[in-house]
């Protein structure tokens, strides 16, 4: 690999799509961004990395011939309130060189990706940050959080419920994981916004891979499905690992189209034995564990922004999904990143479906920016909340107005990074 050549004019490094026989140097930069061994990467052509790999998508900087920044996308559908899966352009492998940051290249690269989502012409991009600083600047907002749980195992006991009626939970190997889980998955899947489709590819190849590196020490992957009358309607996959004296149960993921289905893997993952604790790294907001628990204080807790949604074509995004009954509602939309964006918006609802036009010269309901609006999305963050911290503004009837639209049954959820 060559090291980066020295450059005065970092401003205007050209930016431009990686070919396909370089994105070794993709991931090159994946390994000086985050911190891993980049030694892998002498084993040659990963083939998860290829299955999955979007190369016209992505957009590079370049110094001299070296690339020092990028940012790629998956084309990804996303549930919105509703149940309709949305084209989305999952944004990701951003990154920029030690060497090149705070100059504006991430900037400059956020600006050819955007140009390239709307000549796809998606509604809507996504993202994980790995600083929940960074991304509001470009438009996107905290649109679905993540609950993460530990329970002591000596505190786990979990109330008398009734118990399911007619499933059961089984262990499967990973060929009938392969069978079955799509099935559950997407039962789940449409009932809930922020949770995206899953190709087969990404089943294999970032779901039941269980590369024994990706394993951290943990046993290989133990796998769940939970069924009822030959249907299955959920899964837990989840390892134990052993430190030192003790084992800990590490839930991958729990994943449930009712509530039968969650209250019986619940208790599954609750009754592992031998175990110290057990931990759900990544649960809905709504969860409804604590409620489950016998002694729910002894529940650790902590919440965090997981899924951020970026609107790129307002009016789409917006008929894209379904609302809680009629109503007018004029929102006002600023976007710094996006200016052609901005304007104000006439949604109006009638029995759930809505038609969005922007108007010239009306004053809007609520006014907000972009980032904001893609927070509220999903149905996961209030604007009457927006407007307590002073991202919305609005009549307090207008703001109860947009709240009783815009919620959605069960809070926004994305069950992966990406
Ligand atoms: C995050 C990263 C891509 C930023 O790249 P960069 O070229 O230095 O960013 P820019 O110079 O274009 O900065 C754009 C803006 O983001 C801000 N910013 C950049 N990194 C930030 C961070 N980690 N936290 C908060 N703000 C940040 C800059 O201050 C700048 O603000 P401004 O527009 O108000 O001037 C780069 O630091 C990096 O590669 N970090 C490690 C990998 C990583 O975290 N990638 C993101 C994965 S989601």
């Amino acid at each position: 690999m060559s090291s980066e050549p020295p450059s005065d004019s970092r401003s205007q490094l050209p930016i431009r799509p990686l070919p396909f026989a370089r994105r070794n140097e993709l991931r090159l930069g994946h390994a000086f961004a985050f911190g891993w061994d980049e030694g892998h990467l002498d084993a040659g052509p990963d083939a998860d990395f290829d299955a999955l790999y979007e190369t016209d998508r992505t957009r590079c900087a370049f110094d001299g011939d070296t690339v020092v920044g990028t940012v790629g996308v998956y084309s990804l559908q996303m549930t919105v309130p509703g149940g309709a899966a949305v084209p989305t352009a999952g944004t990701t492998a951003i990154a920029v060189r030690p060497t090149h940051r705070r100059r504006g290249l991430l900037r400059r690269l956020m600006t050819a990706h955007f140009d390239e989502v709307r000549e796809r012409g998606e509604p809507l991009s996504a993202l994980w940050a790995s600083d929940s600083g960074i991304y509001r600047r470009f438009g996107y907002g905290e649109a679905a959080g993540r609950s993460s749980d530990k329970i002591d195992r000596a505190h786990t006991a979990l109330l008398d419920v009734e118990a399911p009626a007619g499933g059961q939970c089984r262990m499967i190997d990973k060929d009938e994981a392969q069978r079955l889980l799509p099935g559950a998955y997407d039962r789940a899947r449409l009932q809930r916004p922020g949770m995206m489709a899953r190709s087969e590819d990404w089943w294999e190849s970032r779901v039941l891979k269980d590369a024994v590196w990706s394993r951290n020490g943990g046993t290989p992957l133990r796998r769940v499905i939970y069924e009822r009358e030959g249907v299955a309607y959920g899964y837990l996959l989840y390892r134990t690992r052993n430190e030192r004296t003790n084992m800990h149960a590490l839930v991958i993921e729990l994943v449930a189209a009712d509530g039968d289905a969650e209250r019986a893997l619940y208790r599954l993952a609750c009754n592992i034995d031998l175990v110290a604790d057990v931990t759900f790294w990544n649960q809905p907001v709504d969860s409804p564990l604590s409620l489950l628990l016998a002694s729910p204080r002894r529940l650790e807790r902590e919440v965090h922004d997981a899924l951020w949604v970026r609107l790129m074509q307002i009016p789409e995004a917006l008929t894209a999904r379904r609302y809680a009954g009629s109503g007018q509602l004029l929102l006002g939309v600023r976007d710094a990143f996006l200016p052609e964006n901005e304007g104000v918006y006439s949604l109006e609802c009638e029995d759930g479906r809505a038609s969005c036009k922007r108007v010239a010269n009306s004053d809007a309901d609520v006014a907000l920016d972009v980032a904001d609006l893609g927070a509220a999305y999903l149905g996961g963050v209030r604007f009457q909340t927006l407007a307590r911290a002073g991202r919305a503004n609005g009549t307090p009837e207008a703001l109860r107005r947009a709240d009783t639209l815009f919620p959605s049954d069960l809070t926004p959820w994305c069950p992966e990074i990406f």
